[in-house]
């Protein structure tokens, strides 16, 4: 037997909501009232997680003084300061390691299979709330920066070990209203049954209408660069910045608990 969960109409409803996404990181002066912000956290809430074990915690900063703290480990990215809410979404065993330690069970979870596992249901948390967000008319961004700087950010929040930072969302009322973004075509990074590895040809054509598109040309042309590929290599996503994260990142989750101790 088939439940229908959603009326058809509904279902086109979120199919064209999730096909307008884009994200916004200009707000409105506006504040987001905590009720929205509670209904909107309620249906984040509801994402699957494993093992129903809910592995994740999210830090709500609405204080300008939160926000003005955060700001540098996102390296001042204007959202976080502009934005009504930053929610910082955090991978967290230590409310199950408690939780087990009280009704007399060993949590086994300090290794790094835990943290991935945690993350992958923080993440699914964020992405709902990104989904009800803009459902209710909010814009949201994504803040990467989050596992870069994670460290000092598990200072400003206060974050206990078994706990680790692992993105974190701006949400305000939109202020600017911008062209969607491509992506590459749907059968690019669609397989069929198995992986189907990329013949040169299939990678060109992949990024031939990114590649084309005038705002890539003109971030090819401003950043002196010959390709679009040079402008991430090269500018925006450095080995050496990567490698120097990633150590940082490593020695977080030994700090937190999460390195096979
Ligand atoms: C995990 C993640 C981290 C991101 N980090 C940033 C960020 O630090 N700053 C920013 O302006 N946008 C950030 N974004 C937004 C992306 O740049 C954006 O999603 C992408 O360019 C596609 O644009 P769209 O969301 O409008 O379709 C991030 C997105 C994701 C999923």
């Amino acid at each position: 037997m088939v439940f229908y969960l959603c009326s058809d109409k509904n279902d086109e409803m979120m199919i064209d909501q999730l096909l307008a996404h884009r994200t916004i990181r200009k707000y409105a002066e506006k504040h987001v009232e905590d009720s929205l912000l509670r209904k909107i956290l309620e249906a984040g809430c509801r994402a699957s997680t494993t093992g129903n074990m809910q592995l994740y915690s999210i830090i709500i900063t609405r204080d300008e003084a939160g926000k003005k703290a955060l700001a540098p480990c996102h390296f001042n990215q204007p959202m976080v300061v502009n934005a009504s809410v930053v929610l910082t979404f955090c991978a967290d065993f230590n409310r199950f390691n408690k939780w087990c330690k009280l009704r007399n069970a060993e949590p086994g979870y300090d290794n790094f299979l835990s943290f991935v596992t945690a993350a992958i249901d923080a993440l699914l948390v964020a992405q709902n709330v990104t989904v009800a967000a803009e459902s209710e008319g909010l814009g949201v961004c994504y803040l990467g920066t989050t596992t870069y700087l994670a460290a000092k950010i598990i200072d400003i929040l206060k974050l206990p070990a078994g706990v680790v930072p692992v993105t974190t969302l701006t949400i305000g009322w939109p202020d600017e209203n911008p062209e969607q973004v491509d992506r590459l075509p749907l059968d690019s990074v669609v397989h069929q049954e198995t992986y189907k590895d990329y013949t040169d040809e299939e990678i060109r054509s992949a990024w031939c209408e990114k590649e084309n598109r005038a705002d890539s040309r003109m971030f090819v042309a401003e950043n002196n660069k010959e390709t679009l590929a040079q402008v991430f290599t090269d500018i925006r996503y450095k080995k050496n910045d990567n490698v120097v994260f990633s150590n940082m990142l490593l020695e977080v989750l030994e700090k937190q608990g999460f390195m096979n101790q």
